[in-house]
């Protein structure tokens, strides 16, 4: 990188990557789509950034910054790439939490080229130094940085080449208003739905060569949890499997073992999940609880907590949350097996699968 960054090779590679797709030949990001035309789902997203992309070039300007919202693994970096690559731009990617200076950021931000996008992963966990000299940088593309120290130190301002910040956060609710509102864009992802998941397993699957039939297909897909990293994770398992079995094609068989192995139910939760559930139910009656108090009940992050499993939870309505903390659905009881949500009601609440263990009450 050229400018003011002066930090060593290492220190550098440490805050900010300029990234070619696939140099570190991880298998996932080979996967990764290159196109808009190539992306699977988010619609809404594709369309309002086609437009975008479309116009910037239509008038010669870098593209607007935008900021991408949503539960890990639904793409936001993907799309990031994927912008950068339709603007023709390079792209360098840092994450918030390693931004610590603001020092570092101005090194960055003077160092980028006309159009180059920058991605800040997990945007929300910049600190409040970092984040202020966003604010002149996003809207006029200058910085002002200090020079030396105590009385002799002064202020100098840097002007910058027009470029795009891309933001990816898993809690949109943490930016503040300031920065929030120099995003020309918001995008919120959204869960995929099982048939988008099967494109994205199918095209996956013909990318790697592995022959796997539509309906083992569709059975990664919904347990999946809308998440299509979850889904080529499932589908690499599941091809393990097939390779230590001697077999060809992927069929239902397979991938039921595989998920069995995985201990991955009917609706995708995983050992973590039922225990979540599981505790809400018999420890806290139910609920409710808060979030604080799950997760120090699980010996659980309460970021992983909140970011990782709530959501889907959520959106599968096996919890709700209500003001005073969280509380287990019917259908949470019904699922893992529990008679109903009178106390202690317990049927069989080691199951996961549902269906044979409903009682009628
Ligand atoms: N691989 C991972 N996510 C994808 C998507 N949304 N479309 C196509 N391929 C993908």
């Amino acid at each position: 990188m050229r400018g003011l960054f002066t930090g060593s090779t290492h220190e550098r590679g440490r805050i900010v990557n300029q990234i070619q797709p696939n140099v570190n030949g991880d298998i996932l990001s080979s996967l990764r789509p290159h196109t808009l035309d190539d992306y699977i789902g988010q619609s809404e997203v594709k369309q309002k950034l086609k437009i975008a992309i479309q116009a910037a070039k239509m008038r010669s300007e870098p593209l607007d910054h935008i900021l991408f919202a949503g539960p890990p693994g639904l793409g936001k970096t993907t799309l990031a790439f994927v912008v950068a690559k339709e603007m023709g731009t390079n792209i360098y990617v840092t994450s918030g939490p390693v931004l610590e200076r603001q020092g570092d950021i101005a090194a960055i931000l003077s160092s980028l080229n006309d159009g180059d996008v920058l991605f800040i992963d997990e945007i929300h966990r910049i600190n409040k130094a970092v984040e202020e000299i966003f604010y002149s940088a996003l809207e006029d593309y200058k910085v002002d940085v200090l020079i030396g120290k105590g009385p002799t130190a002064r202020s100098i301002r840097i002007g910058l080449k027009p470029f795009t910040l891309i933001g990816a956060t898993t809690r949109s609710g943490l930016l503040s208003s300031p920065l929030r509102n120099r995003f020309g864009m918001t995008l919120e992802l959204q869960f995929y739905s099982v048939d988008e998941l099967v494109q994205i397993i199918k095209r996956a699957s013909s990318i790697l060569n592995i022959s796997i039939e539509e309906s083992a297909a569709k059975l990664i897909a919904e347990r999946s949890r809308g998440t299509p990293r979850i889904a080529l994770r499932l589908l690499k398992r599941a091809r393990d499997v097939a390779t230590v079995k001697g077999r060809e094609i992927m069929d239902i068989d397979l991938v039921e073992k595989t998920m069995d192995i995985l201990e991955i139910d009917r609706l995708g939760l995983d050992e973590v999940d039922r225990r979540i559930l599981r505790t809400i139910i018999e420890i806290y009656d139910g609920g409710p609880v808060g979030l604080e108090s799950l997760a120090a009940a699980l010996n659980l992050e309460i970021d992983t907590l909140r970011e990782v499993h709530e959501p889907y939870l959520l959106q599968k309505g096996l919890i709700v949350r209500t003001s005073r903390g969280r509380i287990a659905t019917d259908l949470a009881y019904s699922h893992l097996g529990y008679s109903s949500r009178i106390r202690g009601g317990l049927f069989d609440g080691s199951h996961a699968e549902s269906e044979e263990c409903k009682t009628q009450d």
